[in-house]
């Protein structure tokens, strides 16, 4: 009989990573980019000319923040307008302003797993937007949202921007999008970021950028596991490479290694054998078409009441509401 070896881990980072470096094929999570160096090329990202989707939802949100924040606001009664994933808050800050320009009666409730963040968050909203009521929720989406539900009897407008939801396939998309449907009341609005698909050519140079900001963000993952895992990845022995299928609209990001290598682990106990142009699977980023998304909200007990785009089409906003 063989010998089963028991394995404990102390994080679900460790799990993750042994879990995934012993697959086959081998696949990373895209949630370990983000520490504080990760944050920081997110944000040098977001700056890009090549990454269109943060101008194009900024855009949107210019153009129709009036009909957007009626939207939200629906008559005189106090609502929670609450947003998972909070980040630097930039474009939300634009309907932030143009809802505290007609009501009081909001409380903004941004939720993150980094109390970091919420802090750099708040002082910012207190410096541009004194009037508006904040309270930061540190934690998971979920913990957070049944947290809200059950201290609030108000109105809930969710925000999820960004396409943030892309980093998901389509049958977590439904897991998450059920998650949040279960938390809403009739009359909540659930607001979703969703890139759209496009030419493909826009979309590999968004993920392609020749200044390498990218392929650092993604090799992020495994600085960490050097870092905080004791690993000896070298990170230069490992290309960035980016995939768009037109078909599915997924692009897909992996770390190749360039050569026969083996990388160990200490804190795992683990070495991981690598062939040549060996790949890591480490990132989805969905892109969307109106019938995907009626598909999705469909399957998740919503139904989509109004949706957005920019003027060139590159990336949508979509009001989703329980459905009837
Ligand atoms: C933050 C998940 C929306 O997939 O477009 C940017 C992350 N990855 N460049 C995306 C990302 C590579 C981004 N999301």
């Amino acid at each position: 009989m063989q010998q089963e070896t028991l394995l404990t881990f102390k994080t679900q980072f460790e799990e993750e990573v042994y879990t995934g470096l012993t697959a086959f094929p081998k696949h990373l999570s895209s949630k370990y980019f983000y520490d504080a160096i990760g944050d920081k090329l997110f944000q040098d990202i977001m700056q890009m000319p090549e990454y269109y989707l943060t101008d194009a939802e900024f855009e949107i949100f210019e153009t129709h923040k009036q009909e957007i924040t009626d939207f939200f606001s629906e008559g005189e009664a106090p609502f929670n307008l609450i947003e998972l994933g909070a980040g630097d808050g930039k474009k939300t800050k634009v309907l932030l302003r143009q809802l505290s320009e007609k009501t009081k009666n909001f409380t903004y409730r941004p939720i993150d797993i980094s109390q970091h963040v919420l802090d750099g968050l708040s002082v910012s909203l207190q410096e541009e937007l004194p009037k508006v009521s904040v309270v930061p929720q540190q934690g998971t989406y979920f913990e957070a949202l049944e947290r809200i539900n059950s201290e609030n009897e108000g109105r809930k407008v969710i925000l999820f921007l960004g396409s943030n939801i892309g980093n998901l396939l389509h049958k977590q998309a439904i897991v998450f999008l059920s998650q949040v449907q279960a938390l809403m009341q009739e009359g909540d609005l659930f607001f979703v970021g969703l890139d759209l698909k496009k030419n493909p050519q826009t979309i590999l140079d968004a993920y392609n950028d020749p200044t390498g900001i990218t392929a650092a963000f993604n090799k992020n993952v495994l600085t960490r596991i050097n870092k905080e895992l004791g690993g000896t990845f070298e990170l230069d022995d490992f290309l960035h490479w980016e995939v768009y299928d037109p078909e599915t609209g997924t692009a897909k990001s992996y770390l190749v290694s360039k050569k026969e290598q083996t990388v160990t682990i200490n804190k795992l106990d683990l070495a991981i054998d690598f062939k040549p142009w060996e790949t890591i699977h480490t990132e989805i980023s969905q892109k969307y078409d109106d019938a995907t998304v009626n598909w999705l909200a469909d399957q998740s007990g919503l139904q989509v009441i109004k949706h957005y785009t920019d003027a060139n089409k590159l990336y949508a906003n979509y009001v989703f509401e329980k459905k009837q």
